[in-house]
């Protein structure tokens, strides 16, 4: 198979109401671990890479892994760029293959958020790729984006349906209470707002910030209308802490190969566990 846009696999998932996983990778290890468990569980998968990770690894590297990932899997993959506010690498990207993309205007006035999100839904209607985009913003850190408590607001349903009308945006990220980053506390989810969001628009909505909620409340997110289900910060760290964990043992072993084992074991327990949450097992 090809890598395939997110929007049929999100518009079936919020219809059939289930969740999504997309998993944030930063290296072929990671992305073969979630490929892995989505196959293992037949479940459709969302691979995505933040901007940081597009200037670390490099668009083609990411594309070509990815698409020699689609094609070996029998389950559905489409490729995300997550979190971006730069046009041309957006459409570099669509240019280059990613099937999905994030034009994040979440720090600008509703009016520029608009704007920009309609240009980039332009081109991507053209070339089949799917649009995200967010409103209020969501707390925490990723990568260079770093939103303070203080500042994090969340979403007005009535603005969510007037921007999902005047964009055409596929898929909206209303922020909700969650945060990037790992929690201090028990997230502030706030259902009601997300019942609201999804009475007042049809597209499929996204849950960022996924690491660290208890998986009860990831359920009642997905059953009100969270079809894609954000998870970057709990697998980078899992996985790292895998490594520290395997180098304290084993000081001495210089073969990569040998210490990603175990490393690539950890994310893909995690991957089937936010897949077993967001209800996506056996959804291929
Ligand atoms: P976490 O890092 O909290 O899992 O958030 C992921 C996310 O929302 C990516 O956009």
């Amino acid at each position: 198979m090809s890598l395939v846009s997110s929007t049929p696999l999100l518009l079936e998932a919020r219809k059939q109401g289930y969740g999504i996983v997309a998993f944030n990778v930063h290296t072929l290890e990671m992305l073969q671990a979630v490929v892995d468990a989505a196959e293992e569980s037949r479940s459709p998968l969302i691979l995505q890479t933040t901007v940081g990770t597009v200037k670390h690894l490099g668009i083609d590297y990411i594309v070509g892994a990815a698409q020699a990932a689609a094609k070996q899997a029998s389950i559905p993959i489409a490729l995300h760029l997550d979190h971006c506010q730069d046009f041309n690498l957006i459409m570099k990207c669509m240019k280059a293959g990613y099937t999905s993309v994030m034009i994040d205007q979440s720090m600008h006035p509703f009016e520029t958020n608009v704007e920009m999100t309609q240009k980039v839904v332009e081109v991507a209607r053209a070339l089949q790729v799917n649009v995200e985009a967010e409103l209020g913003k969501v707390g925490g850190v990723e990568d260079d984006i770093d939103v303070a408590d203080h500042m994090a607001t969340l979403a007005d349903p009535d603005e969510c349906q007037r921007f999902v009308e005047l964009t055409g945006v596929s898929t909206l990220a209303p922020a909700i209470g969650t945060a990037h980053g790992i929690y201090k506390g028990e997230p502030k989810i706030d259902f009601k707002r997300i019942a609201e969001i999804a009475g007042k628009v049809d597209v499929p909505l996204v849950l960022h910030g996924g690491s660290g909620i208890p998986a009860e409340q990831v359920k009642q997110c997905v059953a009100l209308g969270m079809a894609k289900v954000n998870v970057a910060t709990e697998l980078k760290n899992a996985f790292t802490l895998s490594l520290q964990q395997f180098f304290k043992e084993k000081p001495s072993e210089l073969d990569p190969r040998a210490y990603m084992v175990e490393a690539k074991r950890v994310v893909r327990q995690i991957a089937i566990e936010k897949m077993t949450m967001s209800g996506c097992i056996n959804k291929a």
